[in-house]
């Protein structure tokens, strides 16, 4: 607890594509969390870097990152915003947790072994440890709930089992944090495949809708839309791709499915697509344009991940001091 509120931990790569199904599924009910939880927010290069990375691209994907998190209303002084690497406690911890995670653990990760037979030419130590990094990620403050999708779940019990190991060993240390599944937020599916999630690494870029997209890319992916052979817009089992652009139409615009069915009765697919579209563009167009804002401020930013990391400095290492003191480290 910090101020009496739980703690929220989440990290995120810095890849800066989001889609609109983290959008409208995640990001932008973050900003109510932060009345309720405490909230930190890393953006995690030193994970980044467990596959190659262009130097001068990781830099601007940084700040690309922490710009695109504040542009959808993730507010910096509700919520601690930084950059992993600024706060060396998270690779002091990692150490440490290194010695508390046992081999076999990180060989039965389901992601170290995709991630591996993918970068087969660079299947470092790294890889193989990037769980026990996440793990002190997570224990460095204290955290109550992390947000998951289930591809992070394994990492995350993972995390629980380390926590509960040391704590068992030194007494008390660590609060063993549980996975939030969000309430609310909509589930967004593919435009090509709606019975799949939209995922930002899809390869049929048709297929998922970027935050950043152009308002003309943005139309175009929703005209190729796939639908059925139906002509009607209605909410019905076995209409996937219909189901999916009316949740998106109605996360945009606030119109209840009702409303919608209505609004496009005795109309096509066509039409509905393209007001689909618009709504979509015209709901992005103030993020993008508060992104392009940003990215042209680096001070700012700069500032932002400055304020950040000097906020998670001072409660990771309380954790920190804690850790050490308990495994037998001298301090001066
Ligand atoms: N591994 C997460 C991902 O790939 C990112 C991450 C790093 C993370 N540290 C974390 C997520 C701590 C939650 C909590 O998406």
């Amino acid at each position: 607890m910090i101020d009496d509120k739980k703690v929220v931990f989440s990290g995120v790569q810095p890849s800066g594509n989001l889609t609109i199904g983290n959008y409208l599924g995640a990001i932008r009910n973050f900003s109510e969390f932060s009345d309720l939880y405490k909230c930190f927010y890393c953006v995690v290069d030193m994970h980044a870097i467990t596959v190659r990375q262009v130097p001068a691209e990781l830099r601007r994907r940084t700040y690309e990152t922490l710009a695109l998190y504040i542009a959808c209303g993730l507010d910096p002084k509700k919520n601690t915003l930084y950059v992993q690497s600024h706060v060396p406690a998270h690779a002091e911890l990692g150490w440490i947790l290194n010695c508390y995670t046992m081999f076999g653990e990180l060989s039965r990760m389901t992601q170290f072994k995709d991630k591996s037979a993918k970068h087969a030419d660079n299947v470092n130590a790294g890889l193989f440890t990037y769980p026990t990094l996440m793990a002190a990620d997570i224990l460095l403050y204290q955290t109550d709930l992390v947000p998951v999708g289930v591809d992070q779940k394994q990492h995350l019990e993972l995390a629980r089992d380390i926590a509960t190991r040391f704590n068992g060993v030194y007494g008390d240390t660590f609060v063993v944090p549980e996975p939030y599944m969000a309430k609310s937020g909509a589930k967004i599916a593919s435009l090509a495949e709606p019975t799949k999630k939209m995922s930002k690494s899809d390869e049929n870029t048709n297929a998922v809708v970027y935050i950043l997209d152009s308002k003309d890319d943005i139309l175009r992916k929703f005209k190729r839309a796939v639908t059925d052979s139906d002509t009607r817009v209605v909410f019905a089992e076995g209409k996937d791709g219909i189901n999916n652009l009316m949740t998106i139409y109605s996360c945009f615009t606030g119109k209840t499915f009702d409303e919608i069915e209505r609004e496009f009765d005795g109309k096509g697919y066509g039409d509905f697509k393209l007001a689909v579209g618009e709504a979509c563009a015209d709901g992005l167009a103030p993020v993008r344009e508060e992104f392009a804002r940003l990215m042209a401020d680096k001070a700012y930013l700069e500032e932002v991940m400055k304020n950040g990391a000097a906020e998670a400095s001072y409660y990771a290492r309380k954790t920190l001091s804690k850790v050490k003191r308990k495994i037998g480290y001298t301090s001066l």
